[in-house]
Formats: C-alpha cells, sequence, structure tokens
C-alpha cells in the first residue's frame, strides 16, 4: 500500500470546484434510463451516450473522476482511444464500479446485502492494468417498519470495510458508499437517527480493517424526509442535519466527502451541497458524485439522437458548473435559468 499515491488521488478526486460524476450504471440500470428516451440500450449506444458526457468539453474543469462499469473501463470515443487514457488525458481520475449488486439478506426480509468480495483481489489487479485508479461499492440500508437491522447494518459494514482493505492493498482509492434510500414516509429525524448508525458503524469496522483515512473517500447520502414523507423538509433543515450528522460521524483524517443524489431532483441535488458550504467551514472537502443528478438534463437533451449530441453535451456542461459551484458554497437558484 503506497499512502502517499492514494492520499493523491483521494485529493484529486474531491480538488476544489470540482467532483465525480458517476457514470456506472450496470447494464440493466442503463437500460431503465434508456426507457425514458425510448432508446433500446445496446454496447454501441451506451458506449455513444458515455462518450456524449465524457467529451463534453466545458464540462470537463468541473468533473475530477468518473466512475465506470466494467463494460465502460473497456470501450474507446469514436477515435478510438480507450475510455480511460481519454479522461486521463483530460484531467479527469478513472475509476471502476467493483461490486456485484445488492442482494437479498438471508434470513432478514426487506434487507440486503452487497456481493462481490469473492475474486475481488484479482478483478482490482486487472481494473488497475486498465487503468482505474479508484473503485466504488455500494452499499443499501432500506428504511421501513422494524428495519434496518442492526445485523444489516453491521453485515454491510463489515463488505465495506474489506472492500477497501482489498483496495488499498491494490492502490487504488476505496470510494466507500453507505447509501441509506429515501423511498419511504419517514421524516427527516428517522433519516438522520438511521444515518448515523450506518456512519457508526462504518468508520468502526473500517478502523478494525486497518483502513488508512487519508486514502479514501466517504460517498453518503444527504439527511432528508423520505419521498413519501407528507412533511418534507426544507432545504436549509437538510443542509443542517446533513452537516451534523457527518460531523459527529466522519473523522476529519478522511480525505473527502462526495454525496450521491440518490433520486433527488438535478436542483434540490445542487442546492442541498451548495447550503452545506455556506453554513460555514467544514474539515473535509465536500463535493458531488452524482450519477441521475448530474446525467438527467442531459439525458434528455440528446434524447438518443446523433443531431442533438452538441445539446446534451450543454446540458451535461451547465449541470456540471452549477455543482461546481455549489462544492463552494456559491450556487443560486437564479443561476438556473442563466448559466
Ligand atoms: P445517484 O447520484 O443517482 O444516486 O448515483 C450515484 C451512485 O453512484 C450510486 O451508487
Amino acid at each position: 500500500m503506497n499512502i502517499a499515491e492514494l492520499n493523491a488521488t483521494a485529493q484529486a478526486m474531491v480538488a476544489k470546484n470540482r467532483g465525480i460524476l458517476a457514470a456506472d450504471e450496470s447494464s440493466g440500470t442503463i437500460k431503465k434510463r434508456f426507457d425514458s428516451i425510448k432508446l433500446q440500450s445496446t454496447e454501441e449506444s451506451r458506449r455513444t451516450y458515455r462518450e456524449m458526457l465524457f467529451t463534453a468539453a466545458a464540462a470537463q474543469a468541473y468533473i475530477s473522476g468518473v466512475i465506470l462499469y466494467d463494460e465502460t473501463l473497456r470501450q474507446s470515443t469514436r477515435a478510438g482511444e480507450p475510455f480511460p487514457a481519454y479522461l486521463t488525458k483530460h484531467g479527469m481520475v478513472p475509476g471502476i464500479k467493483v461490486d456485484l449488486g445488492a442482494k437479498p439478506l438471508a434470513g432478514f426480509p426487506g434487507e440486503t446485502m452487497t456481493e462481490g468480495l469473492d475474486g475481488l483481489r484479482e478483478r482490482l489487479a486487472e481494473y488497475r492494468k486498465l487503468g482505474a485508479k479508484f473503485a466504488k461499492w455500494r452499499a443499501v440500508i432500506d428504511i421501513g417498519s422494524g428495519i434496518p437491522t442492526q445485523y444489516a447494518i453491521d453485515a454491510n459494514a463489515e463488505g465495506l470495510a474489506r472492500y477497501a482493505a482489498l483496495c488499498q492493498e491494490a492502490d487504488i482509492v476505496p470510494i466507500v458508499e453507505p447509501e441509506v434510500l429515501m423511498d419511504g414516509a419517514h421524516d427527516l429525524a428517522r433519516c438522520e437517527e438511521v444515518t448515523n448508525a450506518v456512519l457508526d458503524s462504518v468508520f468502526s469496522h473500517l478502523f478494525a480493517a486497518r483502513i488508512a483515512l487519508e486514502g479514501m473517500v466517504l460517498k453518503p447520502n444527504m439527511v432528508i424526509s423520505g419521498n413519501e414523507c407528507p412533511r418534507q423538509a426544507s432545504p436549509e433543515e437538510v443542509a443542517r442535519a446533513t452537516v451534523r450528522t457527518l460531523k459527529r460521524q466522519v473523522p476529519a483524517a478522511v480525505a473527502g466527502i462526495a454525496f450521491l443524489s440518490g433520486g433527488q431532483s438535478p436542483t434540490n441535488a445542487t442546492l442541498h451541497l451548495s447550503l452545506m458550504h455556506a453554513s460555514g467551514p467544514l474539515p473535509w472537502p465536500v463535493t458531488f458524485s452524482y450519477g441521475r443528478a448530474l446525467q438527467e438534463d442531459a439525458l434528455q437533451a440528446w434524447a438518443g439522437q446523433e443531431a442533438k449530441f452538441a445539446g446534451g453535451q450543454q446540458a451535461f456542461a451547465k449541470r456540471a458548473k452549477l455543482n461546481g459551484m455549489a462544492s463552494v458554497g456559491a450556487y443560486q437558484a437564479s443561476m438556473e435559468s442563466a448559466a
């Protein structure tokens, strides 16, 4: 393990004014996204879509790194340049999703455990050769009646810690992503309580597994009302509760925090991030690692049509820029129409 290299990579991933594009949708998930624009999901349509995002020159100043899917890591631009080489050349760190998805946790109805540890050491060695400098593993915690259980929280935290150890052994920065879902009727306080418990378990397992916090990035959910909760907390309440929870649970040595968007609208995800910075200095770099909230506008503008390739890039660049501003607390809602 080379801590200096891990730390340098992690710092580049959370560099000022920039954040991470999560473009690591599995073939099943990207099919759902393409269904919304009535586009057939083929190896070539997926490649074209990713090329549209990665080569949007006006977005590149705001994108520090890109999370790729196994298929995408092996694909190339139309000009024949492998995506990892293209991204590196343009100052964006290439990364790879390595988990194999959340599967039902035996004995715990309604809960899941993320799989993918078997053979991970060998897969990481290959990914590193293909150019990946960081990895991502997503654990999923659902809030509902009687869940999450402490057992499911701890099992997922242990999975994250074992994954992170294998990454650091291979000089790959682990993005540690414990996602508390926003599905359900629970309120902000319940999300805060669960997020606290999850982060507490995650950091105690990371400590036990001897993870170098300086060489990892945390990708948490924001503390937010469930999407069916009758009273939706205000953006200011979300920002306050999220910062309070992270300050209680995340050691200052962690190289950076990059949020998932988790189903928030693009404008909400941008606004929440900006308000967190507006509330005062934070002990870690805090930025975005959005999938849906960064891609939604671009996907709709592109609509799978070659004639709209440049339009998709413009929409992506606008959203990337607004998030870049949010990552330093400089976003205003009025910029939505101007940018
Ligand atoms: P969302 O921002 O769409 O939640 O995706 C981020 C991600 O990488 C989920 O694993």
